[in-house]
């Protein structure tokens, strides 16, 4: 319940996406949020009122004549509540009477009343939102203090066309507004944090190579929870099924010398390094130019040679200055091998995690982990999403900075 006393006034307007802000309404209640949603008069031609107003559990305000239930004026009490405000879809006209100040409806009367942050999500077909009075509407309000946009995609538009115009992913949108709301708890504000996640892979030829089975879930959970909290975060990411965060800086590699490149270079400038990659400890010696074939041999042979340590030469440069958390994967003696590896790889505190415990490790959304603290102290943790155990390192990891 991360918007728990969090207030989003949600302004819809007359888009045929406008639809996909019932998820955007849900998602939000979900995480906790009172919603408010405000229609215009063609929003409300594509999507019923009834339909926000039974998901938000809230009245939906478009007519700004309305006789009010409770004394008070509408639109300045709804400016002042909100703790952010969101236009998803916002159209060429909604976008237009905002830039030029125009305030002749319940919408847009209530963003000009506003001083919440504000975030817009254009939808549009590819030539309106290609036009340059509307560029220059969106470049107006996006270089004033507080008019955030999260822009359109590129595809099949409702019109038929290809093109830019398409409502951003409802996720990266619910994202920007969570990022918004706990604006006032960033303790990572002006951090840099540097995360390591998915799985390196280590050719044998053009055709193989040897890899593991993680899919990046944790390392992009920790980037994205820093991110929500205000830090500036680049994501080094090996194999992953995750879909790049936006705002996130993501630095895509294959092996685990590439990593090692990436991490020595990005690691100068950050505050937290947080390496949950699954880093292949070996790579074949030499990676043949031509697939290799099969030949009459029954057996092969594959000679490996160690990769760097890149936790180990991370913590041995910088211990005891920046923070660094290591996370150690496992299928048995869990603390004493994360203990080890605490001591060995100069870490502040390591969390491991065991192959063999259910919903904990690779590919799933929860982890089951233990945190071993350089002092030797150990608390274990139960089942959980992996958001929220990136959260619980983070506040660790803020714990340590502020010491
Ligand atoms: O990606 P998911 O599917 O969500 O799965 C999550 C996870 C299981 C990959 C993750 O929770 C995890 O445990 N990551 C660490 C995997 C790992 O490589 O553990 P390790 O015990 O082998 O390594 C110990 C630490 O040293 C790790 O922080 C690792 O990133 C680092 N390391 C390892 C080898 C190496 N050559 N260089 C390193 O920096």
């Amino acid at each position: 319940m991360l918007l728990k006393d969090k207030t989003i006034v949600l302004g819809v307007s007359g888009g045929i996406a406008a639809y996909k802000a019932l998820d955007l309404t849900s998602r939000l209640i979900k995480a906790g949020a009172e919603v408010k949603v405000i229609m215009t008069r063609s929003a409300a031609e594509f999507v019923t009122p009834l339909s926000f107003q039974s998901l938000s559990k809230n009245a939906v305000a478009s007519d700004m004549f309305e006789e009010p239930k409770v004394w008070e004026i509408r639109h300045i009490s709804l400016a002042k509540a909100a703790d952010v405000f969101a236009v998803v879809p916002a159209t060429a006209n909604i976008i237009g009477k905002i830039a030029s100040g125009i305030a002749d409806d319940m919408l847009s009367t209530t963003i000009m009343a506003t001083k919440a942050p504000k975030l817009i999500a254009p939808a549009m077909n590819t030539n309106m939102f290609e036009n340059p009075i509307v560029q220059s509407n969106i470049n107006k309000l996006g270089s004033l203090d507080g008019y955030h946009f999260v822009m359109p995609e590129s595809g099949r538009l409702a019109c038929g066309d290809t093109g830019r115009g398409k409502l951003a992913d409802i996720g990266v949108i619910f994202d920007e507004i969570m990022r918004l709301a706990l604006r006032d708890k960033a303790d990572l504000r002006g951090k840099k944090v540097l995360v390591s996640a998915g799985a390196t892979s280590e050719p044998i030829d053009p055709v193989r190579f040897i890899t593991n089975h993680s899919t990046g879930k944790m390392g992009f959970s920790i980037a994205k929870a820093a991110y929500l909290r205000g830090a500036d975060v680049t994501l080094v990411s090996g194999r992953s099924t995750c879909e790049p965060i936006n705002g996130i800086k993501t630095v895509n590699i294959f092996t685990a010398e590439e990593m090692h490149k990436a991490m020595t270079v990005l690691s100068k400038d950050a505050d937290i390094i947080i390496m949950s990659a699954a880093v292949a400890d070996f790579r074949p010696e030499f990676e043949a130019e031509h697939k290799i074939k099969k030949g009459s041999d029954e057996k092969l042979s594959l000679s490996l040679v160690r990769n760097p340590d890149i936790l180990s030469e991370l913590g041995r440069q910088y211990g005891g200055r920046k923070v660094i958390i290591g996370f150690a994967m496992e299928t048995r003696a869990l603390i004493e091998s994360a203990m080890k590896k605490c001591a060995e790889k100069n870490a502040d505190f390591i969390v491991a995690n065991n192959l063999k415990t259910e919903g904990a490790g690779f590919g799933t959304d929860t982890n089951v982990a233990s945190v071993i603290e350089k002092d030797g102290t150990v608390t274990e943790y139960p089942k959980m999403e992996k958001f929220k155990l990136a959260n619980i390192i983070l506040d660790k990891a803020v714990d340590i900075l502020s010491k």
